[in-house]
């Protein structure tokens, strides 16, 4: 006979962080495991995604295109979750579904906002490879960046969930691609693994004059994933006619204020504007109607082919998610961030 745990575990907002979060930004507490009601199911927690827009949304203020977490409530996160008890009858028992449950090991849904994951053999990937990190880098990449055989990629945080996916697409596409990253080891694995043409380490002393030699005849896709001096670095290598997806700016997700020195907008808008500069920022929640499809098969395809490589940065139990997640916006991670909750 099965006994089934009555302790639901969550990590809720202690308070809000001030720059870097703390571990003391987060409470794991101790709560009933919720009962599904008429049209509910309930849900095991299995993997966590971790991910950056979570620090935006623990600020008060939040970034628009979802709501802040109050104080006290669990953090949000994307999760694959096992079925346990249905009570809806688009789900059975033991059905692997990808949803919101975030930073807990049990929820209650009604379903609606669920996708069904079949026998997905891996189902991490529904969080990395295939799931809303490379969707992403496939709609940003394609769609904005639009790389032509030949043309120079440049993408930073390029072993992380996005960049490492712009990077290998951008290969597929015929592109030249040059990855920034935050290590000599990551970026070995970019060139030796995920067949970048070169990788800048962003930790060494003069990473910006090799990335201007990595880059001999300019840039003519810069995805955005970073902002900061990396962004500084890339805008005078810019060519005419360059596309800069606006992904993220996670360099600065941490900022109380605006960083001091000579305001730089009227030189961002004059090379903006001479050279023919598309800038275009996105939110990947946007895209799922149109694009999603079209991504599952081919990123299906890639991957199931070898032609695309998934690193998941795997880490164990519910209560280190918080030290993982400030570990992410410090650069720690090496691969798509994801918590195993539980082990079936
Ligand atoms: N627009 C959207 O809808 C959307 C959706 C998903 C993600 N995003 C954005 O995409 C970006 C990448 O996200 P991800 O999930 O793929 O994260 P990730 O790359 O897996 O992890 C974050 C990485 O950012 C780099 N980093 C951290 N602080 C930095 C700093 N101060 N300067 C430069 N690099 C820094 C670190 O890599 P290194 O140490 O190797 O440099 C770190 O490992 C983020 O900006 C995120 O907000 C946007």
């Amino acid at each position: 006979m099965t006994v089934r745990a009555t302790v639901n575990r969550r990590i809720v907002l202690a308070a809000r962080p001030r720059g870097l979060p703390t571990p003391a930004n987060f409470r794991l507490e101790e709560t009933d495991v919720p009962t599904p009601g008429e049209g509910q199911v309930l849900l095991r927690t299995l993997y966590l995604s971790l991910d950056p827009y979570m620090r935006n949304l623990m600020d008060e203020v939040g970034p628009g295109y979802a709501p802040s977490i109050e104080v006290g409530a669990p953090i949000v996160g994307g999760t694959v979750s096992r079925v346990v008890v249905s009570r809806n009858e688009q789900y059975r028992a033991g059905d692997l579904v990808l949803g919101s449950a975030g930073w807990q090991d049990y929820a209650v849904s009604d379903g609606k906002e669920l996708t069904p994951l079949g026998d997905l053999e891996r189902p991490s990937l529904a969080l990395s490879g295939l799931g809303m990190p490379a969707f992403t880098a496939y709609v940003g990449l394609l769609d904005i960046g639009q790389p032509q055989p030949g043309e120079t990629v440049v993408v930073a945080a390029a072993t992380g969930a996005v960049g490492s996916v712009v990077g290998q697409i951008a290969k597929l596409q015929g592109a030249r691609v040059v990855g920034i990253a935050g290590g000599p080891e990551k970026c070995r694995h970019a060139v030796q693994e995920l067949g970048f043409d070169a990788c800048i380490d962003r930790r060494s002393p003069h990473w910006a004059e090799q990335l201007a030699a990595a880059c001999p005849g300019g840039i003519d896709v810069y995805f955005e994933n970073v902002g900061g001096e990396v962004f500084e670095a890339v805008l005078p290598l810019l060519n005419l006619g360059a596309r800069v997806p606006v992904c993220g700016f996670i360099a600065h997700y941490n900022d109380e204020s605006l960083p001091e020195g000579p305001n730089r907008l009227p030189t961002l808008l004059a090379a903006v504007l001479q050279k023919r500069i598309r800038m275009q920022g996105f939110i990947i929640l946007d895209h799922y109607a149109r694009r999603f499809d079209a991504f599952r098969r081919d990123m299906g395809g890639w991957i199931a082919a070898g032609r695309i490589k998934v690193r998941e940065d795997v880490i164990d139990g519910l209560e280190n998610a918080p030290a993982a997640f400030i570990g992410l916006l410090q650069g720690h991670n090496f691969g798509k961030l994801i918590v195993r909750v539980a082990r079936e």
